[in-house]
């Protein structure tokens, strides 16, 4: 049996990993490393006991840190287990630190180094992710794309065809198989809310949460907005960081709670009337549930979800922001027209993805 390792470490690393995990426990000698770059119950471990996820079989516990610290400590350690297991392929996922660092001790040790969500691109290097994408796409021998556009973009910087596959999103297989658990979640009644009457949103990029003017825009948009209509407002840990070492004010009627376990999240989501988001995960499963998503950046590595009319990019200038919400909310036939739009979602995603594997590593 060949050996495989995955390395995760995040929040969106874990619950688009989840259907493809056991897969690979089944089909390969298969180990997980966690590097522990997300660390709190919320950010963590509660998506483990959620999925039914196996106990990782190393935890390095990397923890916060400047991107180069978080990045070297993880490689260090990495690269200590990879020569302990030498495996005969590593799987990384999508764009954070911890993708980086396993692609870059893996292929200094000239290990099959798969990169899952290749080839998304926001063109925009001033995000952290960006860069990651790039560099782990670049060191990669197998790269897995969700769709064509990605498979273009690796195409158009030189990356040989026989590497690239199409596989589709991960994120959508998700979304779609844990629908259904996530119905079972009291949260609308735990938070007294009412389906269809509030607007989920999330921010977190670095770019939004460290660049004071734009995070005081996003949050005087957010104001004005729940003068008409209750938000609810999951706060990830470095969003809640800034806003408290700015003093930021914030509108009362806007609902902020501790960030949700992945069921939780879903029946939010699922039931709300849409979603204004930095994130890219939940561009893609507010398409999966049929859920107009607001993108509060200015550049979207799904493009083919804005392209579609699916989801909307809206920047973060106040006024665009408001004008937006307000024009969605006085004519609802735009709300139902994003929902309208049909796409073919895959649901079998991992086995494309274990398909591939088992083709190239000739198991
Ligand atoms: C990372 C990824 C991003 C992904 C996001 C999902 C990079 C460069 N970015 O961003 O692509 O969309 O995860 O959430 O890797 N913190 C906690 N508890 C935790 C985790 C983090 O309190 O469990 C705090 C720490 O103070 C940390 C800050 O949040 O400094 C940011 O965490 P970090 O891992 O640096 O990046 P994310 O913003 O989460």
């Amino acid at each position: 049996m060949k050996k495989i390792i995955t390395i995760l470490g995040t929040r969106p690393e874990i619950t688009k990993l989840s259907p493809l995990l056991p897969l690979l426990d089944k089909e390969f000698e298969h180990i997980i490393i966690h590097t522990g770059q997300h660390y709190s119950f919320n950010m963590d471990k509660i998506f483990f006991h959620e999925l039914g996820i196996r106990e990782p079989d190393y935890r390095l516990d990397i923890g916060s840190g400047t991107h180069a610290e978080q990045t070297g400590k993880m490689m260090i350690e990495i690269e200590k287990i990879l020569l302990k297991e030498n495996p005969n392929a590593v799987l990384v996922f999508a764009d954070p630190n911890t993708p980086l660092a396993g692609a870059l001790a893996a292929s200094k040790l000239n290990i099959y180094l798969v990169h899952l969500e290749a080839g998304c691109r926001s063109f925009n290097k001033k995000m952290p992710e960006e860069i990651n994408r790039i560099l782990i796409d670049h060191c990669s021998d197998l790269l897995l794309a969700p769709d064509k556009k990605a498979y273009n973009n690796l195409l158009k910087e030189g990356l040989p065809k026989e590497r690239i596959k199409i596989v589709g999103s991960t994120a959508i297989e998700a979304s779609l198989r844990n629908r259904e658990l996530a119905r079972n979640s009291n949260i609308l009644k735990e938070l007294n809310l009412q389906s269809g009457k509030y607007i989920l949103c999330t921010i977190h990029r670095a770019e939004n949460t460290d660049d004071l003017n734009i995070l005081r825009n996003i949050l005087c948009s957010l104001n004005e907005i729940a003068k008409s209509i209750q938000i609810v407002f999951p706060m990830h840990p470095r969003t809640k960081k800034a806003i408290l070492n700015d003093n930021s004010p914030i509108n009362k009627k806007i609902k902020i709670i501790e960030p949700q376990g992945y069921l939780n999240f879903l029946k939010l989501l699922d039931n709300s009337l849409f979603v204004m988001s930095d994130s890219g995960g939940i561009q893609e499963e507010a398409a999966a549930l049929n859920v107009p998503c607001l993108i509060l950046r200015n550049e979207t590595e799904w493009t083919y979800l804005t392209d579609a009319k699916k989801n909307m990019l809206i920047g973060t200038e106040p006024r665009k922001i408001i004008e937006t919400v307000k024009y969605l909310l006085s004519d609802r036939k735009q709300i139902d027209a994003m929902k309208k739009v049909n796409l073919k979602l895959d649901k079998e995603v991992s086995r494309h993805i274990l398909c591939e594997l088992k083709n190239e590593l000739k198991q």
